[in-house]
């Protein structure tokens, strides 16, 4: 497990059975290279003992947010910015509540709270706990969230139940650890684009042609590609949404600055079409503001397709060439049309009929067509989760 070496992990033990469990991570992180420091809630205390923990971490051991000594020697902020990942194990059914509810009333909270790094949930408990519909709910905000959830397994408890609950093996929580920054680490030195958003067709200086797209989808994937470590660049259509400052944001407002900004940010080793581009412009665009009388027609011309113009450039196509296509009708055979004619690698099709999901809405539920001739379908969830699974298949077939 070599990507683990040197990597600064602050584990975060909370109060369950399955903490003594924390002991054999700290092993085996440690004989991989790890450096770690620890936070122990209060309740965890109950379970294991800060000696146990800093004899066999070899390093500090923090247990209370108002600890003046601590406070002084480094405070909650610091702490969340040392590490390059965050541990949470286990991950009791109350932690995984109250990160989810954004709480930040004891160290551990406030330092994930503060956190801008990856963050590893391993949650134990008991399987009844875990199948609540409340801890599913918690869950699903925390995914949304972007944090990952290793586990639980199904097996014998503590308790003496038997059930979906139980605390995934150390070995294989570090074995996930080590293969996500392996990811990471082989990303980091990939470029992806993702264009986004809808296209203004201008009629003359304050009129223009557009379309319902939200951008919320593209923008979830460029965020999506630049957390799994590609250098991402969003292109966008005008939208109010935001983006993080990892990823380089370029604004553009019709299909034609589209094309040309796509053009200097060639090349790419993955592409993601998502914008929803205005396939007309207006041939004679008026220089001043139409009036009411004016007597006037508007003729309209193709605008260039920006997918189909990288996915056959000769030298710059990229490995991964990704299209969209919204459709309210003939879905399938549309987005293998589309996958075809526009020599793509996926097509990421969806159903705009229906209006709880596609454009507009935060939700999302798509069918990806490969061009080996398989699908698979990715059933509702929010564009962000959506996102994460999209990015999850690109990683798989760069790999
Ligand atoms: N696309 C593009 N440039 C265009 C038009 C579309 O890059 N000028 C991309 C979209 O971003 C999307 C894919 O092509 O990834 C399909 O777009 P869509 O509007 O669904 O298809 P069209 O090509 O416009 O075909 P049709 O109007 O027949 O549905």
């Amino acid at each position: 497990m070599k990507n683990l070496k040197k990597k600064k992990i602050l584990l975060i033990i909370c109060g369950g059975i399955a903490a003594y469990k924390s002991l054999e991570t700290i092993r085996i992180l440690k004989k991989n290279g790890c450096e770690i420091k620890t936070i122990l809630t209060k309740s965890a205390k109950e379970f294991v003992t800060p000696l146990s923990i800093s004899s066999l971490s070899q390093g500090k051991v923090y247990d209370d947010l108002f600890s003046v000594e601590n406070e002084i020697e480094m405070d909650h902020i610091a702490l969340s910015r040392w590490a390059d990942l965050i541990l949470v194990e286990p991950a009791t059914a109350n932690t995984i509540s109250k990160l989810a509810k954004g709480s930040s009333e004891d160290l551990a909270s406030t330092v994930i709270l503060a956190s801008n790094k990856p963050i590893f949930l391993v949650p134990a408990m008991n399987v009844r706990m875990w199948e609540h519909a409340s801890t599913k709910e918690n869950l699903e905000i925390l995914r949304k969230y972007s944090y990952k959830i290793i586990g639980p397994e199904v097996g014998e408890m503590a308790c003496g139940e038997y059930g979906e609950g139980k605390m995934t093996e150390p070995v294989s929580v570090v074995k996930t650890i080590d293969s996500y920054l392996f990811t990471i680490s082989k990303n980091s030195k990939l470029k992806a684009l993702v264009t986004a958003g809808p296209t203004n067709e201008y009629i003359d200086p304050v009129r223009f042609i557009t379309n319902k797209s939200s951008g919320k989808q593209g923008y979830e994937l460029a965020k999506s590609l630049s957390r799994n470590g590609y250098q991402t660049t969003l292109i966008s259509g005008p939208t109010n949404l935001k983006i993080t400052d990892e990823i380089k944001i370029i604004k553009v407002e019709t299909a034609e600055q589209m094309f040309k900004e796509t053009q200097k940010n060639l090349p790419v080793d993955v592409a993601i079409f998502s914008a929803a581009v205005a396939d007309f412009k207006i041939i004679k665009k008026k220089n001043f503001k139409i009036k009411k009388s004016d007597k006037f027609t508007i003729q309209l011309e193709k605008n260039v397709d920006i997918l189909n113009y990288v996915s056959n450039h000769n030298s710059m196509r990229p490995k991964l060439v990704i299209g969209f296509a919204a459709e309210t009708n003939n879905l399938e055979d549309n987005a293998i049309k589309k996958l075809k004619n526009k020599n793509c690698d996926m097509i990421i099709a969806n159903d705009v009929s229906d209006r709880s999901i596609g454009f507009e809405s935060d939700f999302n539920e798509v069918t990806i067509f490969y061009k080996n001739d398989e699908k698979e379908k990715l059933f509702l969830k929010n564009k962000s989760l959506i996102s994460e699974e999209i990015v999850e298949r690109i990683n798989n077939q760069l790999n």
